[in-house]
Parts: C-alpha cells; sequence; structure tokens
C-alpha cells in the first residue's frame, strides 16, 4: 500500500548529495555534546523546577528528574542507531521514512514541528519573564501590556518574546558555524550558573527541608474534569498531588528539561563523522545533564521548604530566600543568556525537519532550496522563526509545554519501534551504533514514553489527537500526491 512506501536508506543518504540541497558537514563529537547540552538545559531545570515541587512532587521532584532522564536514557540508546545508520537531516522523520513508511514518517514530521515549534515558543516566553525580572532589579519597568499574551493580565503581545524569536532566526539564517560558536560561549555561561547555584547553594541547605522527602498523597482539588491525568482517570482515581503518583505527574512535566537531546539527531547532515560523533554527542549530553538537574534540584529542595520555592524563578529567589540577592541577579543574567541558546537550537532543528520534508516532496519544494552564500535553508528557516514569533507574542503557554511533552514523547516511541522494525528489514545495514539488547532495550522505551504520556492531562491528549488529525489532512490533500518517492514510482 502507498501509504506505507519507503524511501531507501541509500536514496535519503544519496540526496543529501544533491548540491543545491547540500548542507555543510563542520560539526564535531564536542560541538554535538555542547549543541546537545546548548538546548537541555533551560526553562525545564530553570522554571519548571520549582513549579513541580511545590505542586507535584516536594523534594522528590530530585526523583522525577531521574526517572525521566532513565526514559530519555532508554529512547536515545534507539536514537543513537537511527541516527548512525541514517546520517540526513530530519531525525525521526527520516528514520520512520526508511523504515515504517511514508504516511508514519509524515505524521513523526508534523508531530516534530509540534514539539520544535511550541517548544521554542515556550522557552522565548521563559526568557521574557527571565529578562522583565533582570530589567525590574535595574528599576525598569516594561508595560503589561508588552509583555503578556491577549487575555493575561492585560496583556496585547509579549513584545521581548517575538524580538527574542526574530534575532535568533536572523543568526540562523546567517549560518550554523556562527551560531555553533555563539552557541559554545553561551552553554558554558549556563553550565557556570547551574554549577554556581549547585555549589553555592550548598552551604545553605537545610536537613528538615527534606522531610518528609516525598510527601504524602493527597487529593487536588484545583484539578478538574479534563485537566486530570489520564491515567488517574482511567483508574478512577480522585485527582491527587504528591505520594508516587505525583512524582509520575511530574516526571511528565520535567520530562521537558530534557527535550533537545534528540535534536543532535537532527543535525546529523552536519556531522563531519555522523557514526561516531552522533551516539557521543546524544548520550553524551544526556548524562551530562541528568548529573546536573538531580544536583540542582537536591539543592534548590534543600535550600527552601517546597512549599515557599517560587514558581517564576525558582533558582534564583532560592538566594534572595537565604539573603544573597547578588547571586539571584548573576543567576538571572545566566538564565537569560542560556534560555536564548535553546530558543535557537530549537528552531534551527525545527527549519531542518521541514528542509527534510519539503525536499522529500511532502511539503513544498521550494522551501528546501540552499541559500547560495550561507549554505542555509533560509526560506524554511524565515517561514517558521516567523510563525513561532508570532506564537511567542501571543499564545498564553502554561498548558503548552504539557502539549510539546506529548508530541516528544510520540516521536521517542516510533523511533523505538523503527530500531526494532529496521533490524528485520535492513539487518544487512552497517550501524556504527548498536542499541544494546534489542527488543528489551526499544520494548522498554515503548513502554516508558507511553506510561509517561498516560500521566499527562485528558486535555493535552485531545489537543495532541486535533493537531495529528490537521496534520493527516493536510498529507491526504498535498503530500500524498507531490511525494517524490511516490512519483518517481509512478514514473518506473
Ligand atoms: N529542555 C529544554 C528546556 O528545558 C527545552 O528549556
Amino acid at each position: 500500500m502507498d501509504l506505507f512506501r519507503t524511501k531507501t536508506v541509500e536514496q535519503s543518504i544519496s540526496d543529501t548529495e544533491v548540491k543545491e540541497h547540500r548542507l555543510r558537514r563542520d560539526l564535531g563529537a564536542l560541538d554535538l555534546v555542547v549543541f546537545g547540552v546548548g538546548v537541555i538545559i533551560g526553562t525545564g531545570i530553570f522554571v519548571l523546577t520549582g513549579q513541580v515541587a511545590r505542586e507535584k512532587a516536594g523534594p522528590a521532584v530530585a526523583i522525577s528528574f531521574v526517572l525521566a532522564a532513565v526514559v530519555c536514557g532508554l529512547a536515545a540508546l534507539c536514537y543513537a542507531e537511527f541516527s548512525s545508520t541514517v546520517p540526513v537531516a530530519g531525525s525521526a522523520y527520516t528514520f520512520s521514512y526508511a523504515t515504517l513508511g511514508e504516511f508514519p514518517a509524515w505524521i513523526i514530521g508534523w508531530d516534530l514541528i509540534l514539539e520544535l515549534a511550541l517548544g521554542a515558543a515556550v522557552v522565548a516566553v521563559g526568557w521574557s519573564g527571565y529578562l522583565d525580572s533582570l530589567l525590574a532589579s535595574a528599576g525598569i519597568r516594561l508595560p503589561d501590556e508588552l509583555l503578556n499574551p491577549p487575555g493575561q493580565n492585560g496583556g496585547v503581545v509579549n513584545v521581548p518574546a517575538v524580538l527574542v524569536v526574530l534575532a535568533v532566526t536572523a543568526v540562523l539564517v546567517a549560518g550554523v558555524k556562527i551560531s555553533a560558536r555563539v552557541n559554545t560561549a553561551v552553554v558554558a555561561i549556563k553550565v557556570a550558573i547551574v554549577l554556581l547555584v549547585i555549589f553555592a547553594g550548598l552551604f545553605f541547605v537545610k536537613g528538615e527541608n527534606y522531610r518528609p522527602f516525598i510527601p504524602p498523597q493527597q487529593p487536588n482539588e484545583s484539578v478538574k474534569g479534563a485537566a486530570a491525568p489520564l491515567i488517574q482517570v482511567l483508574f478512577g482515581i480522585h485527582p491527587v498531588s504528591f505520594g508516587w503518583l505525583g512524582i509520575f505527574a511530574a516526571v511528565s512535566i520535567v520530562f521537558f528539561a530534557y527535550i533537545g537531546f534528540d535534536i543532535v539527531a537532527t543535525a546529523a547532515e552536519e556531522a563531519r563523522r555522523p557514526q561516531r560523533d552522533l551516539p557521543i554527542g546524544l548520550i553524551g549530553s544526556l548524562i551530562v545533564t541528568a548529573v546536573l538537574y538531580a544536583a540542582v534540584s537536591l539543592v534548590v529542595v534543600g535550600m527552601q521548604h517546597y512549599t515557599e520555592l517560587s514558581v517564576a524563578a525558582p533558582l534564583a529567589d532560592a538566594f534572595k530566600a537565604v539573603g544573597h540577592p547578588a547571586f539571584a541577579t548573576v543567576i538571572s543574567i545566566g538564565a537569560v543568556a542560556g534560555l536564548t541558546t535553546v530558543v535557537l537550537i530549537l528552531l534551527l532543528g525545527q527549519s531542518r525537519v521541514f528542509f527534510a520534508m519539503s525536499r522529500d516532496g511532502l511539503l513544498p519544494g521550494w522551501l528546501s532550496v540552499v541559500h547560495p552564500r550561507f549554505g542555509t535553508p533560509y526560506r524554511s528557516t524565515i517561514i517558521l522563526g516567523s510563525v513561532v514569533a508570532v506564537l511567542a507574542g501571543l499564545i498564553p503557554l502554561a498548558k503548552l509545554a504539557e502539549l510539546v511533552n506529548i508530541g516528544t514523547l510520540f516521536a521517542f516511541l516510533v523511533v523505538a519501534i523503527g530500531v526494532m522494525v529496521l533490524r528485520r528489514t535492513r539487518p544487512d545495514l552497517p550501524r556504527a551504533f548498536r542499541t544494546p539488547l534489542v527488543p528489551l532495550v526499544p520494548v522498554l522505551a515503548v513502554l516508558a514514553c507511553l506510561f509517561v504520556m498516560l500521566n499527562l492531562p485528558v486535555e493535552t491528549w485531545y489537543r495532541f489527537l486535533a493537531w495529528m488529525v490537521v496534520g493527516a489532512v493536510v498529507y491526504f490533500v498535498y503530500g500524498r500526491s507531490h511525494s517524490r518517492v511516490g512519483r518517481s514510482r509512478n514514473r518506473v
């Protein structure tokens, strides 16, 4: 059936050799780890830690971070095999095109657009909040109208969020090497800030703040109807917080903090030695961030009782609470710098997925023409950057992070299935990295992703399904008849 027509792995690789569609290969293993850490550390640790500790997990938020890392680690082991076998732009989209077929690949590509575009918008709004707090410390107050989306605190448009997205888009159009350099500098600052929180914060940790480490489960009256996690609805449990169910619900949110390691795979086409460098980039960046997150969250819940953590800027505010506002200012500066790189890499990943889909004819081909001087897919970058800027300026984002997570988990799940399929259908392909213990690891990855997805609210599932239905309509109206794979078959 043509819905499941596949693009061969050889065809995917040879497409990257066509001159006008070729990206420059100039990223090494270290660039990729930096690239990964650059996108992974962001709103998740800087903003969500406080909210999740307060509302869902208490000091046990550190357990949630570790569990989320395990889920991502299983997915990363699958990603690493795929990305080292099919080293072309497009990540899970390309992998599923080579294995599961065109329609599943389209669905995944569409899903990745959700992850990356909304993810960039979420982080841009977080950036805007930190900028506001920095300006406020300097005595400068921007009006609420220019800091909030419509319908929130009298907002009209979130101007700083729009501006940061547009500025980052301009950097991306100018070329990967420039943005990788900018990124390296900012990532260094961000890691330094995280280490500062850990080591300076240790001096203010109080043992009693850890008791009880896992607060007992309690009903959560503020969660009603479709806002409850699907798993609690399925099992007829009245919405609860804390306890182990709270820890699991927290996993489904702090998962956002790890989003980005998969984007290293989208840079496959720009890696010098993808077979060796990609697995190092993926797994290396995940290990580094998991260790940092566990340490930061333990320190922060030790500095302040979880019921008192701030929701907007928990890392900085914990230092204010122990009487060190100067540290708080330094941390806020680092957050502003750090979140900029996250927006940058999310947008970069997104434009590459879009690029790959248009090169395959599933989206209009003029989008994938590479800039003659900069060597970047400038058209898709500019168009998507503009859309993300509008989203960041106009949409309130609290619930959107959950939507980003469900889309990403779904992509991970399909990649894990794809690893198993490809082992059967193309056992002959050279694999620079082989997922250990197949099928155990991919099966565990699928189950883990599914479990985290079930812990997301019912309304998030509805929104996700709606996005997917729209995607299916676009495919049947455009992609199916324009697909290059489909057209070349029809000619034969
Ligand atoms: N992991 C990234 C963040 O936390 C997306 O901001």
